[in-house]
């Protein structure tokens, strides 16, 4: 036998399949990039022949979806004497072990890559491949194995996926008789929240200086060959894993054992992986609180999921992650029930700060990250942190884009917007910028930024003095709340230059706000009120009533959060 680990399964029945995420997924392991350059390869031929792929690391791949796969291309080389690459290790044991799951419904092939001078050439493909057989699976298409020189193997093997892929998928191909056709002619699922693509991160570099309080980066991630559109004013969804060091918080804390595995919603994963991959740890719950405050017995707790501990309740969400809880409340969680309170994982959602016109088939991001300790507890953001923690080498953060039509651009170029960004609320206003130099808009722009310090904190300097000089952008106002003695912010510039302002609301300008939602927008709005009420010569009342007919007629826009 090829194999040396037992092959039966002690798995349940598999529960019904939940859909595909995407018609085709490729994994590629690699030691030297050769497989990953022909898995994108097979990506680029399938999205040029319609087909939405999936494309991932070994390392990145989510091993628990394996269930759930329809077609798996697998591209992996083979090391020394017959050693998956370091990023398939993971992976490759999964699919090796004993409990790993049964995998009838799945159609797959591989393609192996090796040196034929070593005894054991391409063996990890082809383990693998008699593996995956083993587990209930059927061929796409036959394995290849791939000498040093892979190309016109590698090529013959691409061109059949392809079209067995293909034949498979598109309900109105010609049936093979070696085809099962698909129950429902699915649509077929482009990548979106629930197949998320997994976007290389292209620079990842912090934009706030040494002695600044705050850690804000300026993040670039490749689109490239996901299909991804977006428009300036729309949003990235980033999917992240939590961060061990929390992960770890959590169980060492609880004196749990990550290996213990737990079955929730038809899915079996080890707890570590429950608590890394699905479940929130950065963010609170009222059904986690509610059972957390009975198994503290805590009144403390109880009082504040009362009606009259609204107030305390929210500022709790706000300040508190899991770990405080845990720790401020002593009460001891069995595994299974723990990741039966938390919360599924969210994505957060980022603005975009940046033009495709300009920047092409990338997104840029303004993150501000989450890392500071309190009560004792060192607290790090769900995708802020992994974001900051990537590379620009080798990782991907898995996105998707959420439109946000309520925050667009004039349609009309030659009409004035002013942007008020305080923080890193000025993402936004970054990509209305750039889109506006790119379309060549005859009408000004204004920004009002804010942030604490001029020289730690201001974001995109250098850009924005370089648009003021191509007169790309026309007005900057600033405010830094901390170089003076007096605290300065973005309302009191609005209102300082409010006769320049409500002339240009006067003339027809587009006023969005970005940022703070329970503060900043609140305060910048009645800083609006009193311009109009001044500089319109109305009461307070006729200028709220301005006000909102700007916003009816959608030119007094928010994103605020
Ligand atoms: P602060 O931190 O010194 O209070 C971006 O976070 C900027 O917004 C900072 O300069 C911050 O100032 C400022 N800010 C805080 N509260 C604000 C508010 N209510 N309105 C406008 N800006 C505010």
């Amino acid at each position: 036998a090829v194999l040396a680990v037992p092959i039966t399964s002690v798995e349940p029945p598999a529960p019904a399949p939940e859909a595909p995420t995407s018609p085709l997924t490729i994994v590629y392991g690699t030691q030297t990039g050769n497989s990953r350059h022909l898995a994108e390869r097979l990506k680029r031929q399938a999205e040029g022949a319609g087909l939405p792929v999936r494309l991932l690391r070994a390392s990145e791949y989510p091993v628990r979806e394996l269930a759930r796969e329809k077609f798996l291309a697998v591209v992996i080389s083979t090391q020394g004497d017959g050693d998956p690459p370091d990023d398939s290790r993971a992976f490759y044991e999964f699919l090796l072990a004993k409990r790993a799951p049964r995998l009838e419904g799945l159609r797959f092939t591989v393609l192996g890559l090796g040196d034929s001078s070593y005894p054991k050439f391409c063996e990890v493909g082809r383990v693998l491949d008699a593996r995956l057989v083993e587990l209930g699976a059927t061929r796409l298409t036959e394995r290849a194995d791939c000498d040093l020189d892979f190309e016109p193997i590698a090529a013959g093997w691409l061109d059949q996926t392809l079209a067995r892929t293909r034949e498979a998928v598109e309900p109105r191909a010609p049936a093979v008789a070696t085809v099962v056709p698909l129950r429902g002619a699915p649509s077929l699922p482009t990548v979106g929240k629930e197949a998320p693509f997994s976007a290389a991160v292209l620079v990842n570099q912090r934009i706030t200086g040494r002695g600044a309080l705050k850690d804000v980066r300026h993040v670039e991630l490749s689109l490239e060959g996901s299909g991804l559109e977006y428009l300036p004013g729309d949003s990235l969804g980033v999917w992240a894993p939590n961060a061990s060091e929390l992960v770890e918080a959590v169980l060492t804390q609880q004196r749990l054992d990550g290996a213990e595995t737990v079955t929730r919603d038809g899915k079996t994963l080890p707890l570590s992986r429950w608590l890394t991959d699905e479940l929130e740890l950065t963010r609170l719950s009222r059904p986690f609180l509610e059972r957390h405050a009975s198994l503290a017995e805590s009144s403390a707790l109880q009082t504040l999921l009362s009606p009259s501990g609204v107030e305390s309740f929210r500022a709790l969400l706000k300040s508190h992650q899991v770990i405080d809880m845990l720790r401020q409340h002593p009460a001891r969680w069995g595994a299974k029930e723990l990741v039966l309170a938390l919360r599924k994982q969210t994505p957060r959602l980022y603005s975009i700060a940046s033009s495709p016109k300009r920047v092409g088939a990338e997104a840029h991001l303004t993150v501000s990250v989450v890392d500071y300790t309190a009560f004792g507890e060192r607290h790090l953001g769900n995708a802020s942190y992994h974001l900051a923690t990537r590379g620009t080498e080798e990782d991907t953060v898995r996105v998707f884009v959420e439109s946000n039509d309520r925050f667009r651009l004039p349609e009309d170029s030659s009409r004035d917007v002013v942007m008020i960004g305080p923080g890193t609320g000025v993402a936004p206003f970054r990509a209305f910028v750039q889109e506006r130099a790119e379309v060549g808009a005859r009408g000004r722009n204004w920004l009002f930024f804010g942030e604490q310090h001029f020289r730690s904190q201001f974001l995109y300097q250098t850009e924005w003095q370089e648009a003021l000089k191509k007169k790309t952008l026309h007005r900057l106002s600033v405010a830094f709340s901390r170089d003076t003695a007096e605290k300065v912010y973005v309302q009191h510039r609005l209102r300082e230059q409010g006769k320049e302002l409500f002339a240009w609301l006067e003339g027809g300008a587009s006023l969005y706000v970005c940022g703070d939602a329970q503060r900043m927008a609140p305060d910048v709005h009645e800083a609006l009120v009193d311009v109009v009420a001044q500089h319109g010569d109305r009461s307070r009342e006729a200028a709220e009533d301005w006000l909102k007919s700007l916003r009816d007629e959608r030119r007094y826009l928010r994103d605020v959060y």
